[in-house]
This record gives C-alpha cells, sequence and structure tokens, in this order.
C-alpha cells in the first residue's frame, strides 16, 4: 500500500446546470473521489453558461448542496462580460477561454475580444485557453503582450509542446496541461498500453473517438511524452456524454476520466515511463501552484501499487455509463480515500455525503 496527497484535477465537466443526465456535481465528484481527486476545476460551458454573477450562484448554489470533494467554478469569457468577469475572479477558479470550437455556446473568435479579457484580468490565477495550433500561438502572444500567465488546457500536438516550450525559456508566463488519453490513445481511437504498444483491447467506434482536441498521431502521442518535463499538469478534461449520445447520430465529443486517470498513470509508473515523483509534481504540486489553491489538511489517497485489474465501466461512479478504456489492463488501484479527517471512500464506495466538498474559493 503506497499513501499519496489527494489529486487536483484542473479541468472537468460536471454538466450542471442544463444537462445532468450526463453527470452533476453529485455524480461527478464521486468520481473524483473514487479514482482519488479530491479537489476539481468545473468548468464554465454549461446551459447556461457560467459567465456573470447570476450563473455562477446558480452553479455555486447547486455545488454547495452536492459536491461530495472539494471544489472550484470557471468563469467562461464571453464576448461582453471582460469586466464582470474580472470582478468576480476571486470567487472563480480561473478564467475560461474557447478560441476553437467545441461542445457548448462559449467561442470567442475575434481577437479584439481576446485583447478586453487579456487586459482586465487580474491576472491572480491563469486565463486557461480551449487554444489549439496556430490560435495557442496567437494566444500565447497575447498573454505575454499584457503581462498575464496563460495556462494552455488539453495540447495535444508536437508542435504546441514545442512552442510552449519555446516560451518557457524566453521567460513567457505559460503553463499547460496534458490529458491522459492524448498519452495512452492515437488517432483512430487506436489504444496505446501504458508502455506505448498498440494495446490489445479494440479501437474505439468513431462516435465514441469524438475528443476535443482530436486523438493525434502517434508522432505527436510520442513527443509528449519525451517533453514531459515542459508538461505542467496532468488534467483529465473529464467530459461526461452518455454512451446513448456517442453512439448516437451526432456523437458530442468527449470523454470520462476522472477514475482511469490514477490507474492509467500508476500503470505507466509499473513500465517505467514516468516517475511517481513527476506524477505527484503534475496531479498534486503544480495544479497547487499555477491556480493557487488551499492545500488540504488531512486528506489522503491510498493505493494498492500491486493490484492488477481490468478497467469496466458498470465499476465507475460517473452517469454517462461508458469510458474509452474499457477493458484496459491496469496496476494500481484506489483503495481508500480520506478528505479533511473524513473517510470519503473506501472499496468502490463513496462514504461522504453531497454537500460535503467545500468551495475553494468559498
Ligand atoms: C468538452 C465537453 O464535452 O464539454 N468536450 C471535449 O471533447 N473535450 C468541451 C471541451 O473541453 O472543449
Ligand atoms: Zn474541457
Amino acid at each position: 500500500m503506497i499513501r499519496l496527497p489527494g489529486l487536483i484535477d484542473p479541468h472537468v465537466h460536471l454538466r450542471e446546470p442544463g444537462a445532468i443526465h450526463k453527470e452533476d456535481y453529485d455524480s461527478g465528484t464521486a468520481s473524483a473521489l473514487a479514482g482519488g481527486v479530491t479537489m476539481v476545476l468545473a468548468m464554465p460551458n454549461t446551459k447556461p453558461p457560467i459567465f456573470d454573477a447570476d450563473t455562477l450562484d446558480l452553479a455555486l448554489q447547486a455545488a454547495s448542496q452536492k459536491a461530495r470533494c472539494d471544489y472550484a467554478q470557471y468563469l467562461g469569457a464571453g464576448p461582453d462580460n471582460a469586466d464582470v468577469v474580472a470582478s468576480l475572479a476571486p470567487r472563480a477558479a480561473a478564467l475560461k477561454m474557447y478560441l476553437d470550437s467545441t461542445f457548448g455556446q462559449l467561442r470567442l473568435d475575434d481577437m479584439s475580444l481576446w485583447m478586453e479579457h487579456f487586459r482586465k484580468w487580474p491576472g491572480e490565477t491563469p486565463i486557461v485557453t480551449h487554444s489549439e495550433s496556430h490560435a495557442m500561438g496567437a494566444a500565447i502572444l497575447m498573454a505575454h503582450l499584457y503581462d498575464k500567465p496563460i495556462h494552455i488546457a488539453h495540447i495535444s500536438l508536437r508542435e504546441e509542446v514545442l512552442l510552449i516550450k519555446a516560451a518557457k525559456e524566453r521567460g513567457v508566463q505559460v503553463t499547460c496541461e496534458v490529458c491522459p488519453h492524448h498519452l495512452f490513445l492515437s488517432s483512430g481511437g487506436i489504444p496505446l498500453s501504458p508502455a506505448g504498444d498498440d494495446c490489445c483491447a479494440d479501437g474505439l467506434s468513431a462516435g465514441r473517438a469524438e475528443v476535443r482536441p482530436r486523438l493525434a498521431t502517434r508522432a505527436d502521442v510520442e513527443s509528449l511524452w519525451e517533453n514531459l518535463d515542459v508538461i505542467d499538469c496532468f488534467a483529465t478534461d473529464h467530459a461526461p456524454h452518455t454512451s446513448l449520445e456517442k453512439d448516437g447520430e451526432s456523437p458530442p465529443p468527449g470523454f470520462p476520466g476522472l477514475e482511469t486517470l490514477l490507474p492509467l498513470l500508476l500503470t505507466a509508473v509499473q513500465e517505467g515511463r514516468l516517475t511517481l515523483e513527476q506524477l505527484l509534481e503534475k496531479s498534486v504540486v503544480n495544479p497547487g501552484r499555477i491556480f493557487n489553491l488551499p492545500v488540504q489538511p488531512e486528506t489522503w489517497v491510498e493505493v494498492d501499487e500491486k493490484a492488477r485489474y481490468e478497467i469496466k465501466s458498470a465499476e465507475l461512479h460517473s452517469r454517462c455509463g461508458w469510458t474509452p478504456f474499457e477493458g484496459w489492463q491496469v496496476q494500481g488501484r484506489v483503495t481508500r480515500v480520506v478528505l479533511r479527517g473524513r473517510e470519503a471512500y473506501k472499496d468502490g464506495r463513496v462514504l461522504v455525503e453531497p454537500g460535503f466538498g467545500r468551495n475553494v474559493r468559498g
């Protein structure tokens, strides 16, 4: 048995308000605890999106009644809310800016709209951007011009990690995260084992493989592994859609990920692709520093590092009912989670009630 600090996931979608048939603050934070994640930062692309005081109150009201682990809520950058979100910054996880098309209504095309936000955001927490490829280059330039920290969500491409590396070498305030699915799956949903070999499990159907950013080529995946030292955080981008929706006419993009993050990464540690120290730096220390998060007292995760088992969606707590890692063999099982002195999870069961979770910006 090994004991780890509680993990922080800086990028999850809990679907509340507006799509709680996919997930809500209750099921999503139960899923987090089962995965050894004790703090989540919730994205604002809900219905309605979280982009002013009223919608922030709406999300936080649900969260205070339903969350089982600790949390903070993101604000979304819209075309005319730069002053409003800047004034709400102390109550929020950070500001999310969507510069590429994805699931939901938040999207900023015109760079003059980005400029308003970069000028006005206070900068105690970063502006987090969904910005792929060239858009990422433009976003980093803008952060640099306005002297504000920027955090690039879910990088997936070789060109992205190389540009971030070059920017960091020049002292630009840029940080970034990578998702497990961009480390363990390649384009077309072809599975790679945690050792990087083609995996025994079946590939994903086209609908299930839909995700933004898209799964990338094998060369991209390899360059992320080669440049792990450039990557600040692991984040799941837990983006649950039901199996019915994923297998339907127009499958929405997104994968659940909270409960598979730690087993996949621990298996990579076993395979010698990652050290436990790197895992903790990118899942606890760096997210805590980048997002200015409080330390959770008397909080830890117990892991049976020898346990080998198969990932099964039937055993997961997310409401979405599927995982892209179905049938994967992993090593390392979360057996118990203690959160602020309370036994929060043990052997498959979440033991803290909805409402136990605290708003870390409260
Ligand atoms: C996310 C979602 O479903 O909310 N989907 C995804 O493919 N990642 C949207 C997002 O994170 O951009
Ligand atoms: Zn996301």
